[in-house]
């Protein structure tokens, strides 16, 4: 079973302004899908802080997946992408591009996420946008695929070939 780490950031979720309605469908997806929540924070929109967590989360709990939630907008405090984009060692391009692909056919303002993915160590990275809607959206299309990637990232799985009617 892989563990999960959520980050929520959010200016108004950390003053306790605003239910995180966008990590309890994260929770709710993700054990269902057999993952096991072990850490979850809600963050200021800001990148310091976004990126610390993101560390503690990686390198002391270490987590194998963390799924962050909003910040990846064109506002100004929208900082998500680039505070995970300062502490991975290699970015996982094609599950944001995949998103975002998959996405665009439920609405055009897909185009306005800037999400990024990434592994740092043994932990996988990835942004969500910042709705509930968009987030059950992206999971839905993400988790089946994401759990091949964290076998081969955690070593129990080397082998890609499948029969095309099982790649899910
Ligand atoms: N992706 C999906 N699947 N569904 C959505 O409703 N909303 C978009 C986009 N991605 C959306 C989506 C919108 S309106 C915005 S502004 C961006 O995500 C960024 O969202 P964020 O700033 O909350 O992270």
């Amino acid at each position: 079973m892989y563990s999960v780490g959520i980050i929520t950031a959010s200016d108004k979720g950390s003053r306790g302004e605003r239910v995180d309605k966008s990590a309890e469908v994260i929770r709710e997806m993700v054990e269902a899908a057999g993952y096991n929540v072990m850490a979850y924070e809600i963050v200021p929109d800001e990148q310091d802080q976004l990126a610390a967590c993101m560390k503690r989360f990686s390198d002391e709990v270490k987590v194998n997946l963390i799924l962050t939630t909003g910040g990846t907008g064109f506002s100004r405090r929208d900082v998500t992408p680039e505070a995970t984009l300062s502490i991975i060692d290699r970015e996982a391009q094609g599950i944001a591009e995949a998103m975002r692909y998959n996405s665009l056919s439920i609405t055009p303002k897909a185009m306005l996420s800037r999400a990024v993915a990434g592994i740092r160590g043994n932990t996988l990275i990835i942004n969500l946008p910042g709705s509930p809607k968009a987030v059950k959206e992206n999971l839905d299309y993400i988790l089946g695929p994401i759990k091949h990637g964290l076998e081969i990232l955690m070593g129990d799985a080397t082998e890609c070939a499948e029969p095309m009617a099982e790649q899910k």
